[in-house]
């Protein structure tokens, strides 16, 4: 049986929530393997909005288990008020489980993240401020508290002692900033154990199982191949690995276990945060896709920078995650456009010309797009129903940037809705 993994090949927040709810209706348990609540996955159903951040997207169907795997940050206020939300609306979370290996966001993590990002000054990154990086530092540093350790509160009492008084000096030292209070803590992470225990399982051992049985497995990537930690624009990236690889290490199953890998792209680029983006659009154009698209952040509301799709940066992800397959998103957000255009190299300062993502910024610097261009479409195209149907200038521009990236697109998606994506 198949086991499906969804990756983001840009910047994040390409609509990996909507793919992976609709190949969640035919999955029997959806896995969620690294990040945090940082990620902000969108699904619609009937003009129902869903907002994820930590839970995965296949929790809207009932009989889906789904996982948070070891690989995951988990930060258990933020989890709970999730849960909580899910709830009220009749969606039931009784299927849901996390492995106890899993590294909790403790708030000296969110006050650090804010602290070092103020501390940079200008050359700030950008973060969420969810204390992703600084839970990430203390999981590979080995002083990290886990899932575990939150619902054993002995445990727990200990090493809040320990780490506490370690980032209470870091917090009141270098930065100026206040001294949390240790008791307080504890008590309120205790709380968050007793409410979470029931769902802490293995994952590893649920995933392996459901593997064995034949069941049809989903991984729900979280942010974006751009943003992965060593393939990325580093710095400006997350603290995790979003690759396709990082599926494997974050759940706690061999590679063998995959079958599929499918990337989820826009038909033009977003980016929200710091950091490089060579073919952004500082100009009416980008102004327009931000508002006609609604690119603003999930998780923080933040407008998202804007500008057409890059080969290059798909290309890139096409070879780092093993890509089977592309869903492109938002293509209805293109029409009304008078010229498209595609980013198919990069013209160096020496006047070469590559194809592939350089490997740093500084080889980055003082690169320029090498742009094809496309005649727009202004059909309203949000209510067709096959690929053969779409205009003949969606149909070229699709078929011309699945010849740009080495990666066939089988996937189109028209508008937000789950009824609205185009299968081929
Ligand atoms: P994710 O982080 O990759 O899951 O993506 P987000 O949910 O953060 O952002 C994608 C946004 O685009 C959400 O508001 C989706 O509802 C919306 N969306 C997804 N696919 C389409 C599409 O094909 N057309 C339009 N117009 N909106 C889409
Ligand atoms: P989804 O899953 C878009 C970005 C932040 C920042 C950088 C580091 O919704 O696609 P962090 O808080 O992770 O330390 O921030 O990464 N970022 C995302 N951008 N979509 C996401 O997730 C993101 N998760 C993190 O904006 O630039
Ligand atoms: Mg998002």
């Amino acid at each position: 049986m198949p086991a499906n993994i969804v990756v983001g090949t840009q910047w994040g927040d390409e609509g990996k929530g909507k793919i992976i709810d609709i190949l969640a209706s035919r999955a029997d348990v959806v896995v969620r393997s690294q990040g945090g609540n940082n990620a902000g996955h969108t699904v619609v159903n009937n003009g129902e909005v869903y907002k994820l951040h930590l839970i995965p997207s296949g929790i809207l169907y009932p009989n889906t288990l789904c996982l948070i795997g070891a690989g995951v940050v988990l930060d258990p206020k933020d989890f709970i008020g999730e849960l909580d939300s899910l709830e009220a609306r009749g969606i039931s979370t009784a299927n849901l489980k996390v492995d106890p290996r899993a590294h909790i966001v403790m708030p000296w993590h969110i006050t650090l993240d804010g602290l070092s990002e103020e501390f940079r000054g200008g050359s700030d990154i950008g973060t969420t401020k969810r204390g992703i990086g600084p839970t990430y530092m203390d999981k590979y540093e080995r002083c990290g508290i886990r899932m575990y350790d939150l619902v054993h509160p002995e445990v727990l009492a200990e090493k809040i002692k320990s780490t506490g008084n370690l980032k209470n000096k870091i917090i009141t030292e270098v930065y100026g900033g206040e001294a949390f209070d240790l008791d307080a803590v504890t008590e309120e992470y205790i709380a968050y154990g007793k409410r979470l225990a029931k769902y802490m399982d293995d994952v590893s051992v649920l995933t392996f199982e459901a593997s064995k049985a034949g069941k049809n497995i989903m991984f729900e990537g979280a942010q974006a191949t751009l943003l992965d930690i060593d393939f990325g624009t580093y710095p400006y990236v997350t603290s995790s690995h979003p690759l396709s690889a990082g599926v494997c290490v974050g759940t706690g199953v061999g590679p063998k276990v995959i079958s599929n890998i499918i990337g989820v792209a826009k038909a033009y680029t977003t980016r929200v945060g710091k950091g490089p983006f060579p073919t952004e659009l500082d100009d009416e154009i980008g102004d327009t896709i931000r508002e006609k698209g609604g690119e603003f952040g999930t998780t923080t509301g933040r407008p998202r920078r804007t500008g057409w799709f890059d080969a290059v940066i798909v290309r890139h992800s096409v070879r780092v995650n093993g890509l089977d397959s592309l869903a492109i998103n938002k293509l209805d957000t293109l029409s009304g456009l008078d010229t498209l255009k595609i980013c198919t190299a990069y013209k160096m300062p020496d006047g070469s010309v590559i194809e592939n993502f350089p490997p740093t910024l500084e080889d980055l610097a003082g690169c320029e797009p090498v742009y094809e261009e496309f005649e727009g479409f202004n059909e309203d195209i949000s209510k067709c129903t096959s690929f053969d149907n779409l205009p003949e200038k969606c149909q070229s521009y699709i078929k011309r940037l699945e010849e740009l990236v080495g990666c066939p697109v089988k996937m189109v998606g028209i508008g937000p809705d789950r009824s609205q994506i185009l299968e081929r």
